[in-house]
């Protein structure tokens, strides 16, 4: 008898590492009653007055980007992130306080270690390339 071919695994994805749409979601939304708290001043002045969109459009972001759903995709377009960002100035203080903000929420969230420094790590990268100042 021929043995039973072994079982290739399948490699789960960051968005389900994370806990799936659930968290994905408190993620950003964590994210942005965080930053509306006075650590976090200089990255919330970049804002408008209402954090609304910009949460919801993190979130539908960080889903694709996750390789959960493609929300950003299906209801926007292309992300096209650098360019979205230009008109609001990023520089090194918003940019260290975007990441120390997001660090902060996978935290209080109880994101597993090794998880949270991976996703530091790539967060990082697409927040220096938003940097124009
Ligand atoms: C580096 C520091 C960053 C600053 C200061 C910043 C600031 C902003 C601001 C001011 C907006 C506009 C909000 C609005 O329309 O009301 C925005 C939108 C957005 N940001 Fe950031 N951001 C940063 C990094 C990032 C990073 C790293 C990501 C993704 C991982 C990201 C994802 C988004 C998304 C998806 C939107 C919505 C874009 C749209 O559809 O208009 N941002 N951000």
């Amino acid at each position: 008898m021929t043995p039973e071919p072994e079982a290739t695994p399948t490699p789960i994805s960051l968005y389900e590492r994370l806990g799936g749409e659930a968290v994905v979601q408190k993620l950003t939304e964590r994210f942005y009653r965080l930053m509306d708290t006075e650590d976090y001043r200089a990255l919330r002045a970049v804002h408008g007055p209402d954090l609304i969109r910009a949460q919801e459009r993190l979130y539908w972001f960080l889903s694709g980007w996750l390789g959960g759903p493609s929300l950003y995709q299906e209801k926007v377009g292309n992300p096209m992130l650098r360019a979205r960002h230009l008109p609001f100035k990023i520089g090194l203080l918003e940019r260290n306080q975007w990441l120390l903000c997001m660090h902060q929420a996978m935290t209080e969230l109880d994101v597993e270690e090794s998880l949270k420094d991976q996703l530091i790590q790539s967060f990082f990268k697409t927040a220096d390339w938003m940097r124009n100042t």
